[in-house]
Parts: C-alpha cells; structure tokens; sequence
C-alpha cells in the first residue's frame, strides 16, 4: 500500500494500514521521521505533488493500494490521474474535492441543498465586503475562499478586525490564489464536532466522532492553527444528534452529490458546530481524514482499515460495519515555536527514542530523521495520543508522556478535552 503525505494524519493512516493481515509493507510519500521508524512502514522521497512520480512508483513496486492524505492533492486531481492509470486509489477526484476547495462553492452546495449552515455571501471586491460587515456588525467570520491550511480564517470579535481580514484577503493578497475571492459569514455559537464518513457515491460509513481544539491557545484563544489536539468520541454528538446529523446533513450532501452529478469516494468530514439549541450547522467539508482528528479515531478502530477502504472502493460500504475501542483517546500536539507562522526547525527532539507505556501512540508529524536523530520539520511536530477509560484518565496518559518528550521552544496546550473533562464532572464550561 501507499499512504500519499508527511504529517500526523498519514503516520496514523500507515501505522494502522500496516497492521492488517493482509498488508506486507506500507511505503508513506514522503513520509515523516515517525513513518521512517515505524514497523512495516517505510519512507520513499517522493513529494505529494509529484503525480507522475507516485504512479510511476504505484506501477513499479504493484502497489495494491493508495490512500491521499492531504487535502492539495486531492484539490488538484491526483485520484483523476491514479483512475486514469488504471491504479486502485482512495479519495475523491478534482470535481468532488471542491467542496474543500473552495469555500464559496461548499457553501452554494448548501444552500441549493437546504443543508444548515451559516448564512453567508462572497466577495471578491473588498468595498463590497467592508460595507456588508458594517450592516451586520461583529462578531463576524472571514474566510479566504481556498486552501490555506487551516489558517484562512478569522472569527472577528469587532468590525474593525474583520475589515482587517479582508484586506489581508482581497487587498494584500496574504493567500494568493486561494484568497481571490472571501467568504464573510455569520458567527455561530456552540460547540464544535468532526463527524467524519467513508463514501462511496450513495453509501456512508460514519466513523467515530471527534472533536479538535482549532486555537492555538488555551481556552480555544489565539489564532486558528490546523488543530492543536484533539478526542473520540465526541461527547457533544449524543446517540440523537448522530441521527440528526446523517438526516439532516449526511443524507442530504451525498444526495446533493449524485443529483449534481458528482460521485463522491474517500474520507468526507463535516466540520459542525452544534449550538446551544442542539442544532448542527455545517461550518466546512473537508474532502479528506482530519489532522490531528485521525490520530485519536484511528487509535480506537479495531476493524481493519485495509478492509473498509476495500469495501468502499468496492461499493460494499452498506455490507460492512466498523467497530471500535470502548475507551476514550485523546491526542494533544506538541508544536514548534513560530507556528501557526513560521515554525523554528531542526532541533533534535529528545525522549522520543524511547517506547511509550501501552496505551499511548507518539505520532509525528513535522519531525524527520538524521541518521539515529529525529530532529523538527514543521509547525506540528508531534501529536501523543493515549487511551483511557474516560478523557481524564486519556489525559493524564498522554501529558504524562508528553513530560518525557523535548525541544527547544516546544509548545501544547494543557487544556485538550477540557470541555469533555467539565461535562464528565457536570461543571458548567466558563468561557
Ligand atoms: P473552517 O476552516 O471553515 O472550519 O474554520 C476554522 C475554524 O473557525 C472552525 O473550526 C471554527 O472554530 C471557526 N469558525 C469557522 N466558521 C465559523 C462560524 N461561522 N462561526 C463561528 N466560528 C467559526
Ligand atoms: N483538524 C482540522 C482539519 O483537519 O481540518
């Protein structure tokens, strides 16, 4: 098998893909300094861009499988060109990834399909966009309509930081491409979940829930960052918020995907927020397993992965179901000092050679190996993730490994779960 990416999300995919029966070896592109020391997984220094280097590769080693991890090569129709190859791949095509994308065209697909969601509008004149969010006052949320890692977004508490954001977007062009037009939407209150599917055009798997700490800072303050930790389940969607969820916005989207005339295969995540009312509002679709989401969820499947994405690619979804660890796991990321901006690289991390306690998983992400030493790469360089019979007891695991593990200028946050912590006791959460 071959499991396309270099973070968090893709050492889960690989270590998990490498632990079935019916795998002999993973090979990770390009992989990360966790993919390199992993049983039965090994690296090969191919880029995630580099398409006609993954299937050249797929051909030559007879690669049964490939799995994409990130979101960029699936937006630029890697899946397409495996198809075309004749090569067996998992994830949506170019058409189907759009509803990640682009930001203004997830949320037409919304509104034509009377799927909740934020009330919004586009923009690609920043006048036009300034003058709306004065009519409609703070808070306010700015998108850039493209990929931008995470970090296109700006939940604006007052006007002038919205009016702000947008310049960044349309005027300074701070995103590129991805910021040529913006979305500026309606702030919604509540509580986040990640409901994340396996489809295969009408059929759905709906794996674990989740839920991910977005802020770089405690209390969920501070800049939007890919994700800085993250837990399964999530205790917010309740056995009838689950069936509200694939009635009123599952069902809905794959339904929405056929009648346009999109099929749909491959991870689809619903960012939700679930207001006080008990209501789910989709906030964005991801075309693609979450970081560091993947982490906790895949730690508590015990169905075989190679399996299930074998059924979806088969059309077998409806026939088979996914089982899952009763405990709780919970994955804090340890960061580089710079991220969400320019993350400091290159420092040796030191305790990671030894063998976490049972129970708990180092998966890495910005790390890579020089010669025995595992040294940063990026922002998100490792995400410990641990069981526990409830998510205090995943909590103490992992920040308990976390104290063995260093770099200069390393960061996480101490408050992961604090929401599931506080319903756990019954306190109410103060914000
Ligand atoms: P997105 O990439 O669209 O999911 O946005 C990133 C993060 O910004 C989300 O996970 C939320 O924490 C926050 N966010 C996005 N849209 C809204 C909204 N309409 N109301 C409140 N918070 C939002
Ligand atoms: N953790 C959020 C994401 O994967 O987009």
């Amino acid at each position: 098998m071959l499991v396309v990416g270099a973070g968090g999300r893709e050492h889960a995919l690989a270590w998990k893909l490498a632990q079935s029966s019916r795998v002999s070896q993973v090979f990770v592109a390009p992989g990360n300094g966790g993919t390199a020391l992993e049983a039965g997984v090994q690296n090969i220094p191919v880029s995630v861009d580099d398409t006609r280097a993954l299937i050249h590769f797929a051909r030559e080693e007879g690669i049964a499988l490939t799995v994409i991890g990130p979101e960029g090569p699936l937006v630029e129709g890697v899946v397409d060109h495996f198809r075309e190859a004749g090569l067996r791949c998992f994830g949506p095509g170019r058409e189907a990834a759009q509803l990640e994308g682009s930001k203004s065209f997830a949320k037409s697909f919304l509104f034509r399909h009377n799927i909740p969601t934020a009330g919004s509008r586009t923009f690609s004149n920043p006048h036009k966009a300034k003058e709306w969010i004065r009519e409609q006052g703070a808070p306010v949320v700015i998108k850039a309509d493209g990929l931008a890692a995470g970090k296109g977004v700006t939940v604006a508490m007052s006007v002038d930081e919205a009016l702000q954001a947008v310049d960044e977007i349309l005027v300074e062009n701070r995103f590129g491409e991805a910021g040529a037009l913006a979305v500026v939407e309606e702030w919604l209150e509540g509580e986040e979940a990640s409901f994340i599917c396996m489809v295969n055009g009408q059929q759905v798997l709906p794996l674990a829930t989740s839920q991910d700490h977005k802020a770089r800072d405690e209390g969920d303050k501070g800049p939007n960052t890919g994700g800085m930790g993250a837990y399964s389940p999530a205790p917010v969607v309740t056995p009838q918020m689950h069936q509200h969820i694939m009635a009123d916005v599952i069902e809905p989207t794959v339904r929405g995907l056929i009648d346009e005339g999109i099929h749909y295969t491959g991870f689809l995540y619903a960012g939700l927020m679930v207001s006080p009312e008990g209501v789910p509002r989709v906030l964005e679709f991801n075309c693609r397993f979450g970081d560091p989401e993947t982490q906790p969820v895949l730690m508590r499947l015990e169905s075989d992965l190679a399996d299930l994405i074998d059924a979806a690619l088969d059309g077998n979804l409806d026939s088979v179901e996914a089982s899952w660890r009763p405990e709780i796991a919970l994955g804090v990321v340890l960061a580089a000092g710079g991220y969400p901006g320019t993350p400091r690289k290159g420092d040796l991390i030191s305790g990671v050679a030894q063998m976490p306690p049972s129970g708990v998983k180092v998966f890495h992400a910005g790390s890579h190996l020089v010669g025995e030493d595992v040294v940063t790469d990026g922002g998100r360089v490792l995400c410990v993730t641990a069981l526990g019979s409830d998510v205090r007891q995943a909590r103490e695991h992992a920040y308990r490994h976390i104290d063995t593990l260093d770099w200069p200028q390393m960061f996480f946050r101490r408050d992961i779960g604090y929401r599931a912590v506080a319903r756990e006791n019954n306190d109410p959460v103060t914000e």
